[in-house]
C-alpha cells in the first residue's frame, strides 16, 4: 500500500443499466465505509446528474470513463469531468505521453483536482490479441512500461490486477496508487474474473483501493459483506 490518501479502500462498481437501480443500490451502502465506481454503461444511460447525485449524497465516485483521444479532447473531457466533483479519474496510458500530460495540465487549476489514473494493458487482452495490434512485448512487460510512462507523464496511479501489484509498486514507488479490480473473498464465486485475488492479499500485494464489483452488488445484505472485506484488510 502506497502513503497516499485516508478513507475507505473499497470502490463499489455500480455496474447497473439504469440510474433508478444505481441509486436505490446506494442507498444501501455508507460513504464512510465504501467509495463508488460509475463506468461507461451506467454513465452513457444516466449521465452527469447521476454522478452529481452520488456526490451529493457524500460519495467520493470513480468516474471510470477511460478517456483515449487526442490530448486535446482528453484535457476538455478531463476538466468536465473535476467539475462534476468526482474523486478519481481515468485515461488510457496509450494515448501517449502527451496525452497524459494534456490531462494532467488540464486539472492544474482545479480546486480539490480528482486523482488522475491511468489503464495500462486491458485484462482482456492475452499476448496473441497484443501481437495482432503490433506489440511484441509480454503483456506483463508491457504493463511496467506503460505503468512507467504514466508516472513520468503525471499520473498519480493504475489500474492494475492485484497479481501485478508488487512489481509496480518497485517500478513506479510508494506514493503511486494502485487501483484493484478482481477482488472475491475466499470461497465466494468468481463470476467471470479469471486471475482474481482476496481483499487481504491484494492489500498486502500493494494496492491502495479495491474495486470491487457482483460480490457486494448481490450480495443478500451487501453492508454485510463490505464489513467483511473492511474487516479483512483492517479498514474502518
Ligand atoms: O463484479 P466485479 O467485482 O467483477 O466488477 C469489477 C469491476 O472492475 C467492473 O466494473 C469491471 O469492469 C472493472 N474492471 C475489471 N477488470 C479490469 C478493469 C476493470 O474487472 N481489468
Amino acid at each position: 500500500m502506497s502513503t497516499d490518501g485516508k478513507g475507505p479502500r473499497v470502490i463499489v462498481a455500480l455496474d447497473y443499466a439504469h440510474g433508478a437501480e444505481a441509486l436505490a443500490f446506494a442507498g444501501r451502502l455508507d460513504p464512510v465505509r465504501c467509495r463508488v465506481k460509475v463506468g461507461k454503461e451506467l454513465f452513457t444511460v444516466s449521465g452527469p446528474a447521476l454522478v452529481e447525485r452520488l456526490v451529493s449524497r457524500g460519495f467520493d465516485v470513480f468516474l471510470d470513463l477511460k478517456y483515449h483521444d487526442i490530448p486535446h479532447t482528453v484535457a476538455a473531457a478531463c476538466r468536465s469531468a473535476a467539475a462534476l466533483g468526482v474523486w478519481m479519474i481515468n485515461v488510457h496510458a496509450s494515448g501517449g505521453r502527451v496525452m497524459m500530460q494534456a490531462a494532467r495540465e488540464a486539472l492544474a487549476g482545479v480546486q480539490r483536482p480528482p486523482k488522475l489514473i491511468a489503464v495500462t494493458v486491458l485484462t482482456s487482452l492475452g499476448a496473441e490479441d497484443l501481437r495482432e495490434i503490433g506489440h511484441s512485448e509480454e503483456p506483463p512487460a508491457l504493463v511496467e512500461r506503460l505503468a512507467r510512462l504514466a508516472a513520468a507523464s503525471g499520473m498519480d496511479g493504475v489500474v492494475c490486477s492485484a497479481q501485478e501489484a508488487p512489481r509496480l509498486r518497485q517500478a513506479c514507488g510508494p506514493a503511486f496508487c494502485l487501483v484493484t479490480p478482481g477482488i472475491r473473498l475466499a470461497g465466494a464465486a468468481h463470476d467471470d474474473q479469471k486471475r482474481i485475488v482476496t481483499p487481504q492479499a491484494a492489500m498486502a500485494n500493494g494496492a491502495d483501493y479495491l474495486v470491487v464489483g457482483r460480490p457486494i452488488t448481490r450480495a443478500a445484505d451487501p453492508l454485510a459483506v463490505l464489513d467483511r472485506i473492511n474487516a479483512e484488510i483492517g479498514c474502518g
